[in-house]
């Protein structure tokens, strides 16, 4: 069912006021970059939004601007996905069906650029830490809230991918490894939960997008030569809609 190569948003959609009303949607690294905009236009289209993150007060900025906006009601839920751990994640399910009952979509947006080095200079514990927090989190928290998805009508994760991670690339290093990872974790998903449950699952790739993490990687790059978050945020709306509902185990690129 997975298809190799990435596909772009389709020409015809186009998102309706509302289109995420009544919607409950997970954001991992809500504070920043890509996340904090996505989390913004998500509650935009009407759906409650739990920002998550490892640095609250970026968090409870994002918290006011949805607020200001007069969008509904946002969460916050602080986590380090760098030391957190399979009970961490169990306890985050009980708070939330106990908050919500249920998620309708989560965005695993949080990760680390890690070095950009050869392997053979490659920093051990680094290597670890960018497997963890762009990897294995991604692992632990689907698997421990697959009930909660369960429990909504259709629900949709989305894994961020990069383009180094479908196709690798030297001094990408553990960061490339990652997403590729991630990459493979959704196509094993997809597979095990068609036809089972009412969950999709795919991947997005933003491409060259104007944040910190673009920044750190190409620091001699004009900052302004590179798309802002903000352009890619049909796709991100798409795949959280109805509209995508029938889309599984994909792989997308905004750009
Ligand atoms: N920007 C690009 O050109 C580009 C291209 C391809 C793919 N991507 C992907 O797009 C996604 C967003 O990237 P971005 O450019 O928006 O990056 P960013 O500006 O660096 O933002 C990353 C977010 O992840 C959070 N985060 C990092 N480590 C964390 C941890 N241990 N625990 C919890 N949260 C953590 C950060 O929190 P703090 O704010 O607290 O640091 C931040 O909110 C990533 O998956 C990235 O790989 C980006």
């Amino acid at each position: 069912m997975t298809n190799e190569t990435q596909l772009s948003l389709p020409e015809q959609f186009s998102p309706t006021e509302n289109c995420l009303k009544d919607k409950i949607i997970m954001v991992t690294g809500a504070g920043d970059g890509i996340g904090r905009i996505a989390a913004k236009t998500y509650a935009a289209f009407g759906a409650t939004v739990i920002l998550l993150g490892r640095t609250t007060p970026k968090l409870e900025m994002v918290y006011d601007e949805i607020e200001q906006a007069g969008n509904p009601q946002p969460a916050i839920y602080p986590i380090n996905f760098e030391g957190a751990v399979e009970k961490d994640y169990i306890d985050m399910c009980n708070t939330l069906e106990r908050e919500f009952g249920r998620i309708d979509g989560i965005l695993f947006n949080a990760s680390e650029l890690g070095q950009r080095t050869p392997i053979q200079s490659y920093d051990a514990d680094t290597w670890s830490r960018v497997l963890q927090v762009n990897l294995t989190a991604n692992f632990l928290m689907t698997k421990t809230l697959l009930p909660l998805l369960e429990h909504a009508p259709s629900a949709s994760v989305i894994f961020t991918s990069s383009s180094v991670g479908h196709k690798g690339r030297g001094f990408w290093g553990a960061y490339a490894v990652s997403k590729a990872g991630v990459e493979n974790l959704c196509e094993v998903l997809a597979d095990e939960w068609d036809g089972v449950n009412q969950v999709r699952i795919n991947t997005l790739n933003p491409g060259a997008t104007r944040t910190n993490m673009r920044a750190a990687a190409y620091p001699a790059e004009n900052p302004a030569s590179v798309a802002p978050p903000e352009q890619h945020m049909p796709l991100y709306v798409y795949l959280m809609s109805n509209d995508s509902v029938d889309v599984n185990g994909q792989h997308f690129k905004a750009q």
